[in-house]
């Protein structure tokens, strides 16, 4: 086979441009969950240095040390132990195992002892008593330590559960918080009682493919809904996380924060682990707080292909570089 000339790259680059984003998005959200697809993505060599982008790498001590340099530059963390849907009890309980290890680890050199877990790593769709107590043990490890736990948010068939989960949770362990996504129809309404409750929102706009039924498909109405909730978490007195890289967003919270004199340690930043580096640390360099939301672990396949997803340049750019690295291959043949 000859290898792949610059204009073959070219084409690459142009067949991205012409899928509709949406559609693009979709295809790589639906692409997200097939797991004969992670299975290959995982052995290649190929996808390594775009995937090293987005995850801090696939061991504790990769990420422990990506943390260190995080904190060198006044940037909080907080750690997603990758891996989701799991399959049987025993990956649920194995995952549960590397959380309470991380948080030890953390609070063992100096570094955030703060989590991020996803439900249905713990057993959800398994065992909800399962999921609960695996969640306990968590929760009990990150008191032990003064941390802190968020439950993320996954797709619209879990936000009951894991807002039941949370609200429990919170009357015990205080310390927890959980996200809310702006895509979704009823969130307005999960911000008011969560807010009442005394709960710590992570906003964010939504990772995943959700129906007309109950989301925005449309950015804008998506945006425009983020920042009236953005909105009424920074003037409800409390603590909240605005997680977004959204240069408008950010620029809209400087301007209510201003406005309503709301200071810097009352809320906030979040961004994605490699997303919009400069933009964090200009917000460091201004004086505001940001927490780096950073992952690790072997599985990464469906984390990776929802950053894919939210920006489909990066999939032109993980293409180049495949086709690049593999025309290299056959060149030394
Ligand atoms: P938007 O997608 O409009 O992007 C704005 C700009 O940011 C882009 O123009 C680009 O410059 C940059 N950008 C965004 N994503 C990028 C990427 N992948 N690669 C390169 N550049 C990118 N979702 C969820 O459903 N449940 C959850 O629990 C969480 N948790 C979470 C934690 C934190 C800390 C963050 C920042 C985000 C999440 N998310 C999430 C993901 C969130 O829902 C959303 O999909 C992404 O943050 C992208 O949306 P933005 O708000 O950045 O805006």
């Amino acid at each position: 086979m000859p290898a792949p000339t610059a204009t073959d790259r070219a084409g690459v680059a142009d067949a991205i441009r012409v899928l509709p984003h949406r559609a693009m998005r979709s295809l790589l959200i639906s692409l997200s969950h097939r797991r004969s697809l992670a299975r290959i993505a995982v052995r290649s060599q190929l996808t390594r240095p775009i995937v090293a982008r987005f995850v801090a790498g696939e061991t504790l001590d990769e990420a422990l040390s990506a943390i260190a340099a995080l904190k060198r530059a006044e940037l909080h963390t907080t750690v997603d132990v990758l891996g989701e849907s799991v399959t049987s009890p025993e990956l649920a309980t194995a995952a549960c195992d590397r959380y309470v290890a991380t948080l030890s680890a953390l609070a063992s050199r100096g570094l955030d002892p703060n989590v991020s877990v996803k439900l249905t790593q713990m057993g959800l769709e398994i065992d909800p008593a399962l999921c609960r107590s695996n969640v306990e043990r968590i929760l009990e490890a990150a008191r032990a330590v003064g941390g802190f736990v968020r439950f993320d948010m996954e797709d619209h068939t879990r936000t009951d559960a894991t807002l039941t989960l949370w609200r429990e949770a919170h009357e015990t362990y205080p310390r927890t918080g959980v996200v809310v996504q702006s895509a979704l129809r009823r969130s307005a309404a999960d911000v008011e009682w969560i807010v009442a409750a005394g709960g710590s929102v992570r906003l964010c706009k939504g990772a995943y493919a959700e129906p007309r039924s109950v989301a925005y498909l449309n950015k804008s109405t998506v945006d425009a809904n983020y920042a009236r909730l953005m909105e009424r978490l920074l003037t409800s007195g409390s603590y909240h996380a605005i997680a977004t890289h959204d240069p408008r967003l950010i620029g809209r919270a400087m301007e209510i924060t201003t406005r309503e004199g709301i200071d810097r340690d009352r809320f906030e930043f979040q961004m994605l682990y490699g997303v919009r580096r400069d933009l964090q640390r200009m917000l460091v360099r201004r004086g505001f707080t940001v927490r780096i939301y950073v992952p690790y672990g072997r599985e990464w396949y469906p984390y990776f292909m929802r950053r894919l997803a939210e920006r489909p340049a990066n999939v032109g750019f993980m293409l180049r570089a495949i086709v690049k690295e593999e025309s290299r291959r056959i060149r030394g043949r």
